[in-house]
Order: C-alpha cells, then structure tokens, then sequence
C-alpha cells in the first residue's frame, strides 16, 4: 500500500520547478524601530483578504466542533482579556494586526496559538567543510488540508530590521507574531518543531488560560532569541533554559564546525542534547517530532526516509541544493507540506518555497 507513497531520492529537483514547486516567496521588511503596533501595518494590509480568509477557516473548524457557535463566542470574549498578559511586544504587535486586519481581536489571539499548537515539521542541520546548512520544512499536522491550502497565501519571508540593518530573517504566515524558523546572518539558523509529549503537550496552555503565566510561548521563545542572541552558545543556553509552555525540539546550527544541535525541550529545562560530531561521522542532526532516541511512530515515519537520503548524498555531495531534494522526496514531502526553507549561515541566505504534494501522496 505504501510503495506508491514512497520514492527513490530525489535528484534534480532545484532550482525548484515542476508539480512540486507553488511558487516563490515574497519578501517585506518589519521595522524594529517602529512602535510594535504599527510594525506590522504595511504587510497586513497587503494580506487582509488572505487572512481573513484564514480566519474564517478556524472560525468553521470550531463551529464544526461546537455547532451552536459558542465556541467562537467564548474566544471574542475571553481572549481579548489575556493579549495583556502576553509579553512585549507581542501584545501591541498582536493588536495592532487586529487593528489594521479589521479581525476580531480574540480570533487574531487564536490564530497565533493555534500554530503553537498545529505543527509538524522536518528540520536537518548539516555541515561539510566550508558552510553549515540548515533546512525547513513545515507542514499542518492531521488531515487539516484547508487550513494548509489557505496558509500557502500567507507565506512571507520577513527581514527584520532596526536602524536599517538586518537584525534577523524569517518564514512565517502574516499575522503570526512568533517565529518557527529563521537565520540571524553569519551567527547562527534556527527552527522549533512540536513535540509530543506526555509531560504536557496542551496542559501548560491550558495553565496559561487559567492564569499560571510564568512558561513562554514556543514561538516567542524562538522569536526573542532569533531578535536577541548574539551567538551561537548564547542562543543554545537560552533555548535549553527558557521555562516553556509545552515541550518543544530547537534545531540551531552555528558559524563553527561542530555547531549544529537538537535540544529536546521538556516544559522546565533541556532533556537531551544531540551535536553535530565529526569524529563519530556525525556531520548532520535531523528531527521530525519524536525523540531522536525512540522509534518514529510507524504511520509518520520520515525520519528514516530523509536519513537515508542524507546518507546517499554524503557529507562531499551535501549543498542546499541536494538539501532541497532531500526534502522533495516523499513521504518527506507530503500532502501537508505547506513551505520548504534552506538557509547558509556563513552568507546569511534564506530562500522559502511554497510547496504542493501532487496525487498519489501521503496525507501527512
Ligand atoms: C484533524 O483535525 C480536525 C480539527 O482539529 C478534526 O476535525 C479532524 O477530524 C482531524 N482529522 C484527523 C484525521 O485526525
Ligand atoms: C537603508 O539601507 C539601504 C541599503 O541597505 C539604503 O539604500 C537606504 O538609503 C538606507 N536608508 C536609510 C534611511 O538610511
Ligand atoms: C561567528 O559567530 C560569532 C558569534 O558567535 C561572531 O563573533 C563571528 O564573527 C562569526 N564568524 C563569522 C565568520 O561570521
Ligand atoms: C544513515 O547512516 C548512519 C550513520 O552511518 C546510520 O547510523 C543510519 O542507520 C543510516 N540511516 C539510514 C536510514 O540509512
């Protein structure tokens, strides 16, 4: 049943073109230097219809679940109460895209919650001998295609600027203020997959909402960090001790060889480090959304599919484009993918692609 889900790796396939290429993404440039509630004005304005869009996808998803709409209801009334109680600047940056978007408040909250909650993702860090690689590949967990059909729209690359230099730069969806992925040039790549866990996935969400604020939000970690950290080892401490929300896996890889790691995060502190070690011929670290030491569950394997195409590139072969084809070869690529990312720290390159997973192909 499998077989015609799976492949061959892939080879050829960039510069990205074919069934599996949307389309480019497009650049915008957030200015630091703004008061957070204006930063965010120019691309939203641009994006209104797409995001609403988007919002109106939740909005059926939830009235699916609660038909009489109370669901809804409660988010415009409790939500808009909480936006204050999120750090700076998300709070003004979060109500100043409700303020331009014209969505309510409390639906705008969800939206970004919601992605701290809904994803999965492929990330590998590699090394050869000259640059260090990093790669990212998002996708919408369970069968929620709409919602991944009406994210594509939303793709943006995002240069964040203050006194107009590059602080940092990122993939993300307009209207989402947290970070999954993105490089701080010539320093150091970053990117957060969900984790799993039983340690409480939902349960410090849940805190939150009930008024136990003291974790932070995954996405707000990686975005503090991505604005903040001026190196490697300063990003990698602060991602192994941040008090967080839920568990989470960080991927960061540096300007140095040996500078590439997975850091498995429980709420409260690091369970697990996993560096990059070319004396044990380890010259890449990848992460799907299990632990690196247990088995992948067996219906969402692609851990074993990208290993095994990593391992027939080799560490002489490796670039970000036989990166890019690591990542087209399914079920690695799949119905969910929504965007593929490659970034080179030592020339500070990001490059984001909208991604489709045309028939037969693996609903995730
Ligand atoms: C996916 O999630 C949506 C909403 O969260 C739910 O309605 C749907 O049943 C889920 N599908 C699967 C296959 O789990
Ligand atoms: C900002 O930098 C760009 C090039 O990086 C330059 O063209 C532009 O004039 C600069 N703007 C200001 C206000 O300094
Ligand atoms: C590598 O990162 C460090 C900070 O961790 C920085 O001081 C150094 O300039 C960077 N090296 C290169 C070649 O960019
Ligand atoms: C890839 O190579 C590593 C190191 O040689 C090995 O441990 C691993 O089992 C290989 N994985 C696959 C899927 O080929």
């Amino acid at each position: 049943i499998y077989s015609q889900y799976t492949e061959d790796c892939r080879t050829g396939m960039y510069p990205p073109n074919g069934p599996t290429f949307r389309g480019a993404v497009s650049w915008y440039t957030v200015d630091l230097n703004l008061p957070p509630s204006k930063r965010w004005t120019a691309l939203i304005t641009e994006k209104k219809a797409d995001l609403v869009n988007m919002i109106q996808a939740i909005r059926d998803l939830a009235n699916a679940f609660v038909p009489s709409g109370r669901l809804i209801e409660l988010v415009d009334i409790t939500l808009p109460l909480m936006v204050d109680t999120l750090p700076h600047p998300f709070s003004d940056e979060i109500k100043g895209i409700a303020a331009v978007s014209g969505i309510p408040l409390g639906e705008v909250v969800l939206f970004n919650i919601f992605y701290e909650v809904f994803t999965v993702c492929t990330s590998i860090v590699a090394e050869d001998d000259k640059v260090k690689m990093i790669l990212h590949h998002w996708d919408v967990k369970n069968k929620s295609w709409i919602i991944s059909e009406k994210l594509k729209p939303l793709v943006v690359n995002l240069d964040f600027k203050r006194n107009n230099q590059t602080v940092f730069k990122s993939t993300n969806f307009a209207g989402y203020v947290g970070m999954l992925t993105g490089i701080k040039p010539h320093i150091f790549t970053l990117t957060m997959n969900e984790r799993f866990s039983l340690d409480g996935g939902y349960i410090g969400i849940l805190e939150w909402i009930l008024g136990k604020r003291d974790g932070m939000w995954m996405s707000f970690l990686t975005r503090s960090v991505l604005e903040n950290a001026n190196s490697y080892e300063e990003a990698k401490t602060r991602l192994a001790q941040t008090k967080l929300l839920a568990p989470a896996y960080f991927i960061l890889g540096g300007n140095q060889t040996g500078q590439g790691c997975i850091i498995t995060r429980s709420r409260l502190l690091s369970i697990d480090l996993l560096e990059i070690d070319q004396k044990l011929g380890r010259w890449f670290v990848l992460e799907t959304n299990y632990d690196h030491w247990e088995e992948p569950l067996f219906l969402d394997d692609r851990r074993t599919p990208a290993m095994k195409c990593m391992n027939q590139t080799t560490q002489k072969g490796i670039s970000l484009k036989t990166m890019y084809d690591v990542l087209s070869t399914k079920p690695v690529l799949n119905k969910l993918t929504t965007y593929t990312t490659l970034m080179q720290v030592s020339e500070g390159k990001l490059e984001s692609y909208i991604r489709d997973c045309p028939n037969p192909c693996m609903p995730w």
